[in-house]
């Protein structure tokens, strides 16, 4: 059973007070692209438990023990099924690892797609997106794919119905950048100043309405992208870079380091990956177009 799972971008990512699980409230804007993890899950001998391989680029910095996300999708659908996990789990990494992306996420629901299937348990969506949501933040989206609002921690989703497809080029860091810790320095930036509830821009979603990309780069926005530079100020750089080159709007995607980059077309896409690979700013640049579909059987 093979899934085929997208990366994602916060086209705005408005971060709240802190809450008293520890969590921020959200109002985003989650945008699926066609980067892609695949998720191989298979049939094992009984008894075996899960075993889990992971190949692509980043694969050795991740864990392959239970403590890996897509493990945890795994034993927690085999926990409500009432069976024993007996099955192979290969992660193909296409998705930037800890690049504020949703890799992770996107493993754990290509595993829950792929285990529903393979084990003929016949849920719902809803009923992935249940599970999703425990596994973390980002995990529904992963499932849903498109353009999204997210509220709460980012768990509910509330398709937007926007017009157009949307040109990409995303600079990779060397690295990677722990979620937590980005948040927890976005908290110090703003300590003793009031937070204001999250609030979706009206600005941001008359862009994606329209399928007007000039306005959609000028409407992005991202609140952890502060904390994002003060922690790796070599950041600072690789968006102005992106803005000299042309880019109708850049930011940091989700918690970092990777840099989206918002552009007018496949040729500019193109401009921009070469202007950013000469200018030596970054480890890597991938192009890529949104928005994308979520988790989806294609094997
Ligand atoms: O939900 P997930 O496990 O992906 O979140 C990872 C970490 O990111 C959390 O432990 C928390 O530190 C931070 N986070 C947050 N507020 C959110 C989402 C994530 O503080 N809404």
């Amino acid at each position: 059973m093979t899934v085929r799972v997208p990366a994602k971008v916060n086209l705005q990512l408005a971060v709240g007070p802190m809450r008293e699980d520890g969590y921020h409230e959200l109002a985003t804007v989650f945008h699926a692209v066609d980067l892609h993890d695949e998720v191989i899950v298979r049939q094992a001998a009984a008894g075996t438990g899960v075993a889990l391989t992971i190949s692509g680029e980043g694969a050795d910095s991740l864990p392959t023990d239970s403590s890996n996300l897509a493990a945890k999708a795994v034993r927690m659908l085999a926990v409500h099924a009432g069976i024993d996990p007996d099955v192979t789990v290969h992660l193909a990494k296409g998705i930037p690892v800890a690049g504020g992306m949703a890799g992770g996420s996107a493993d754990a629901a290509g595993a829950l797609v792929a285990c529903d299937v393979l084990w003929q348990l016949g849920l719902s969506r809803d009923e992935l997106g249940y599970f999703a949501a425990q596994l973390g933040s980002d995990v529904p989206f992963s499932l849903h794919g498109g353009t999204c609002i997210g509220t709460g921690r980012g768990e509910q989703l509330m398709p937007v119905l926007g017009r157009g497809h949307f040109h990409w080029v995303f600079a990779l860091a060397n690295g990677g950048l722990s979620t937590p810790a980005v948040y927890a320095e976005c908290d110090r930036l703003r300590e003793g100043t009031d937070v204001p509830d999250p609030r979706i821009s009206e600005e941001l979603m008359q862009g994606l309405r329209s399928g007007d990309a000039h306005r959609l780069g000028r409407a992005l926005s991202n609140d952890l992208q502060a904390a994002a530079i003060s922690l790796r100020p070599s950041l600072a750089r690789v968006l102005a870079v992106g803005e000299d080159f042309g880019a109708l709007g850049g930011i940091v995607s989700g918690s970092g380091p990777t840099c989206a980059f918002l552009v007018r077309d496949a040729e500019d896409a193109l401009d921009l990956a070469v202007a950013l690979s000469g200018e030596d700013v970054c480890r890597t640049v991938k192009v890529a177009e949104g928005p994308a579909h979520g988790a989806r059987v294609v094997g």
